[in-house]
């Protein structure tokens, strides 16, 4: 698949739920309005429609939501799909908070998962439930500690905000250093409403870095995932720092990806709002050419990029929907 800017298309991102166990405070407001049951493609649907974008050339997926280990039996879509790893996919990931990592991360090695991230902003716990409103953090440390038992590479995804972990990064990388996870930081983005105010904790990642090269040897490398990270690697830990720069360095121009959400929308870009609905073509017939015919025609329809700005002065979001039912 090759959008109309000539990028090839080889990455889906399906979030299986919008929920969520917690609500971060960039992410979501505390009073959710989640998508009703009925709206809801079935994990035999979800696979139907991932089974058509391998066919038509995406080799790598990722599982996100929400938090996608609090879907109902996931573990029987995240199995059918490790069975394609190997016949067209490359690669199944998995984006989670940890929360259930403790009880899903051996049956997500078994099923041929080998990487995960996991969100995971500060290693203070007092600022871990203010964070998330509502978490534990020894849930979710627990659960990083089971995923790397079961052998899973981890990476820590940790979203950079003004006054709440600046001053925690340094240890955050020796953290990672230690235990052997990368680190990946991500500046925030505006989407959703979330009840408070974003523009207050809007932190550049150019600041950031600079701030980190200062305790540690940052080396730029050409190391990248297929995502929009660019990579250094630190020379005091031997792990390495990814930075996802969509407010102040725009990567567009390399994008190759495309998300589905639980109902069967599908975005052609995180920060615009055109969709297609592949739901009513995916249950109009048994056989696939329409769901793969509505698949094309939405690649047609890919923007050439996001726009997000942080305006100052009208606290609105970019996009109105939430994160969370696109999965990052
Ligand atoms: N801006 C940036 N990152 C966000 N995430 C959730 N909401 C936002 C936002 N508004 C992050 C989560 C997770 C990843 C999937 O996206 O922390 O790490
Ligand atoms: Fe849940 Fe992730 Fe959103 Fe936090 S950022 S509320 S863990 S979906």
């Amino acid at each position: 698949m090759r959008d109309p800017f000539g990028r090839e298309i080889t990455y889906l991102r399906v979030s299986v739920t919008d929920r969520c166990d917690l609500r971060c405070v960039y992410c979501m407001a505390e009073e959710m309005t989640f998508l009703p049951k009925a709206e809801l493609l079935t994990l035999e649907e979800l696979e139907r429609v991932s089974a058509a974008f391998i066919r038509l050339g995406v080799r790598k997926i990722r599982l996100t939501g929400g938090e996608p280990l609090v879907r109902r039996d996931v573990m029987r879509l995240v199995r059918g799909l490790g069975a394609r790893i190997g016949h067209g996919l490359d690669e199944l990931t998995v984006t989670t908070n940890g929360s259930q990592l403790t009880r899903f991360a051996g049956d997500l090695a078994a099923a041929g998962v080998r990487r995960i991230n996991v969100s995971l902003d500060t290693l203070d716990p007092a600022k871990f439930t203010a964070i998330t409103r509502w978490g534990r953090i020894e849930k979710t440390l627990d659960g990083i500690f089971a995923a790397k038992a079961a052998g899973l590479a981890i990476k820590i995804n940790a979203v950079a905000l003004k006054g709440v972990n600046e001053d925690e990064l340094d240890r955050m990388v020796a953290w990672c250093g230690e235990h052997g996870f990368d680190l990946c930081l991500i500046e925030t983005m505006p989407m959703g409403d979330i009840d408070g105010d974003r523009t207050d904790q809007y932190l550049p990642l150019s600041i950031v870095r600079a701030r980190l090269a200062k305790s540690w040897t940052l080396t730029e490398t050409d190391y990248a995932t297929g995502g929009p990270a660019r990579y250094v690697n630190v020379g005091e830990t031997g792990q390495r720092i990814g930075f996802i720069t969509p407010m102040t360095h725009n990567f567009c121009e390399s994008c190759n990806r495309v998300r589905l959400t639980c109902t069967g929308t599908m975005y052609m870009c995180l920060g615009q709002d055109d969709a297609a609905d592949l739901r009513t073509p995916l249950r109009a017939s048994g056989d696939d050419a329409a769901l793969e015919a509505a698949i094309l025609e939405a690649i047609e329809r890919k923007p050439k990029g996001h726009d997000f700005v942080i305006d100052r002065r009208r606290n609105r979001p970019a996009v109105a929907r939430h994160m969370s039912l696109t999965g990052g």
